[in-house]
């Protein structure tokens, strides 16, 4: 039987708990539209965000971890925009922002701080070999949407968390997705926290879609970044990647590969890339946390 303290889902207390979340850097997206401005340039870039010690000290540690795969280390910001270019540049501006928030403890769905951490960056760069894979050309933006697709989980944690085992019975019953059982006990899911933070932190329209939609078979079919997405979080989640309790309560729809005009062949050779290009994936989780 479970003995903790029920927190009551209501839609005003998550409202309340997204407000209260510190918001996403605004600088970041100013940095993006710089890089949209064509009469603009990197060191455009670098005078927006020098400032901000810990976005730069993120940046570094990023830019030089193995996930940006530079052939030298390098200490400034400016040499690592240089070296980075436009499109690495934006992802590496949205891992670095989006770090603090993905490095929590989440008691509520079993994920510790190197968890959800581990689970967002995997996605993201299982995302860019699946866009080189089945051809997708909006990769930078499918990038974005796979570091923060289940931002809400941070949200959601403390009304799951008590309900825990509730959601996992009603999941294993119904032979349902974790998501599904999350709204039929919860009231809502971690999906749509998710959506609506990032509506909150004013972040493109197409992206929080996507986000809405990563686990709703109904709606992820009706927009191709949207079904990438919840491609490439199926991938993450059965290469086993910062799993949690709803870990491995999700499937892999036929729906979804039909609509993404992914084979069979090519559903076996984006495991084996994505295989591969997460061998340094956990370098980086613990590069990250050093
Ligand atoms: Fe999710
Ligand atoms: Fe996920």
């Amino acid at each position: 039987m479970n003995t903790a303290p029920c927190t009551d889902f209501t839609l005003e207390a998550v409202y309340e708990s997204m407000a209260a979340l510190p918001v996403f850097p605004k600088i970041v997206h100013k940095a993006l539209s710089i890089l949209d401005d064509p009469k603009k340039n990197i060191t455009d870039v670098a005078e927006i965000i020098k400032f901000d010690h810990g976005l730069v000290a993120n940046i570094l540690k990023l830019t030089n971890s193995a996930m940006f795969g530079l052939s030298q280390q390098v200490s400034d910001l400016e040499t690592a925009l240089a070296l980075l270019g436009q499109n690495r540049i934006r992802e590496v501006l949205i891992a670095s922002a989006a770090m603090p928030y993905l490095s929590r403890d989440l008691h509520g769905y079993e994920m510790s701080p190197q968890d959800l951490c581990y689970h967002s960056i995997g996605c993201a760069m299982i995302s860019e070999v699946v866009s080189r894979r089945l051809g997708f050309p909006n990769a930078s933006e499918l990038f974005t949407a796979s570091i923060l697709h289940d931002i809400g989980k941070i949200v959601l944690d403390i009304y799951v968390g008590p309900r825990l085992g509730e959601v996992l019975d009603r999941s294993r019953r119904d032979e349902s997705d974790f998501s599904i059982a999350e709204w039929e006990v919860i009231g809502t899911d971690h999906a749509v926290a998710g959506s609506s933070i990032l509506q909150h932190w004013e972040f493109p329209r197409d992206i929080c879609r996507a986000v809405r939609a990563h686990h709703d078979p109904d709606l992820y079919i009706q927009n191709r970044l949207s079904a990438m997405l919840a491609f490439c979080n199926v991938l993450s989640v059965q290469l086993g990647l910062g799993v949690g309790a709803d870990g491995f309560r999700y499937r892999l729809s036929d729906q979804l590969l039909y609509v993404l005009g992914c084979t069979e062949r090519d559903y076996f050779a984006c495991i084996e890339d994505g295989f591969k290009a997460l061998e340094n994936a956990q370098e980086v989780i613990d590069f990250i946390f050093s």
